[in-house]
């Protein structure tokens, strides 16, 4: 009993610690937001979607400054410009609703619409004023975020030569083919094709995917997802070709599963973005799946390819060139690695501090234009890429379908200039019909 007693007389002690330390937080962050708040003379801007850390910050963008925060108390400021979106954070049922005009938006992505298929809607995307994704053709393009430099596509530090090559097929058994993927259901419907693949060519699969091949213990699960993973990429490295298919397509939504074998010399199979020769070192730098009329004649070539050896030096052109600087010969892709701001390395949150320059920059002037379109967020209904139609065996179909229904019912509520919350945009939702109304 009197051990009962004492347990009963901690606890209400810990409780009613923990009660006042609480207060003293509440009431000090409370304070703090007050002062923030009346003291905030430039434009702020929110991020909704929490992204950037929590405290808020004065930043300078050149000649200006804005205050950028995710307390959403900020969002009746009166000096609030813009709202900043996450894509794959967005939550269609919880919005910054009613929207007040004069009150921008802006949207964030480098991922494919895999987390958030209603922005393959151009009614959405109309909803927002300002983008960073992966099109060339929004206002912060991250078409290249994840290649570094000139420096990792002609150096050499990975590169097996094809000698090496020949003797590891022949020795090691290592198949010409390597592919390594963990996410097999995928809105490009990539193993459909690589699976048919694999009837005519050789392929190592490491991956959860169609996997024919154990992953070596050095290489753990974690170490695939990292660009620049040393083991990751020596494994590449060893391979004459690899497979590099995106999980969905959309115009120049490339991303390091073309960059790692250019980086090592393992020539790309690539699927995905219908412009992505675009970004190419040279112009055969890498195999297109979209030239071939199916898995069948693309074997064929590849077959050809693996094989003749002059041909194939044709296609890591930019690893073995005599002439440094013949090495990229694409000069869309030197342009844009040469004028890129050297001070600033090329990491994801520089990026997204461009975006909010660019953003605090426009809330200063009284341009009324800025609206985004399918430019910058092209992601076309998928098709099945042995047949090149929409196959609705594909989950992810209907996912788009569903996407543009939420983007048209969100539109409606934008321009009614109302509220709602999560349980009645849902029975909202269910009131369309997909098939005719979306
Ligand atoms: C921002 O987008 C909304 C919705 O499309 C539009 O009504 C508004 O005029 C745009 N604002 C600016 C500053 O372009
Ligand atoms: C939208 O609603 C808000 C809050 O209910 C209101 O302050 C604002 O004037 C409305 N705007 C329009 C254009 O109706």
């Amino acid at each position: 009993m009197a051990n009962y007693l004492r347990k009963c007389i901690w606890v209400a002690l810990v409780a009613s610690s923990l009660f006042i330390i609480s207060q003293f937080w509440l009431m000090r962050t409370y304070e703090d937001y007050e002062i923030l708040f009346e003291d905030i003379k430039v434009p702020v801007i929110l991020w909704w979607t929490p992204f950037t850390g929590n405290q808020g910050r004065l930043e300078n963008c050149g000649q200006v400054k804005c205050y950028f925060t995710q307390n959403r108390n900020f969002v009746s400021h009166n000096l609030l410009s813009t709202i900043l979106f996450y894509g794959s954070s967005i939550e269609f049922e919880d919005l910054p609703l009613p929207r007040r005009g004069s009150i921008d938006w802006g949207l964030l992505h480098e991922e494919s619409p895999r987390n958030i298929p209603t922005l393959t809607s151009e009614t959405a995307l109309s909803l927002f004023n300002h983008s960073a994704t992966f099109s060339r053709f929004s206002d912060v393009p991250l078409t290249l975020v994840d290649l570094d430099s000139e420096e990792d596509l002609i150096g050499t530090k990975y590169f097996v030569s094809l000698e090496k090559k020949n003797r590891l097929i022949r020795e090691k058994q290592l198949a010409p083919f390597l592919y390594i993927q963990s996410n097999c259901e995928t809105a490009s419907m990539r193993d459909l094709y690589i699976k048919e693949l694999m009837q005519y060519i050789s392929i190592d699969s490491y991956g959860a995917c169609l996997n024919n091949k154990k992953l070596p213990e050095s290489l753990k699960r974690d170490h695939v997802s990292s660009l620049k993973d040393s083991e990751f990429l020596s494994l590449t490295s060893q391979y004459k070709f690899t497979l590099a298919f995106e999980n969905a397509v959309c115009d120049d939504y490339i991303t390091e599963k073309l960059w790692r074998p250019l980086m090592v010399g393992s020539v790309p199979v690539y699927y995905g973005s219908p412009s992505f020769k675009d970004w190419l070192p040279n112009k055969n730098s890498a195999v297109s799946v979209r030239d071939f009329a199916g898995p069948k004649e693309l074997a064929n070539f590849l077959l050809l390819l693996a094989t003749d050896e002059s041909r194939y030096r044709e296609y890591i052109s930019h690893k073995i060139s005599r002439n440094l600087n013949e090495r990229i010969t694409n000069p869309r892709l030197r342009n844009a690695l040469r004028n890129r701001d050297k001070s600033v390395p090329n990491e994801f949150g520089n990026y997204v501090q461009s975006f909010e320059c660019l953003v605090c920059q426009r809330s200063f002037d009284n341009a009324n234009s800025y609206i985004v379109n399918k430019e910058h967020y092209n992601c076309p209904l998928p098709v099945n890429p042995l047949t090149n139609t929409v196959d609705r065996s594909n989950f992810w179909v209907d996912e788009f379908i569903v996407g543009r229904c939420k983007a048209k019912l969100l539109a409606q509520l934008v321009l009614r200039n109302i509220s709602i919350d999560r349980e009645s945009f849902h029975q909202q939702l269910l009131t369309f019909n997909p098939e005719r109304d979306c």
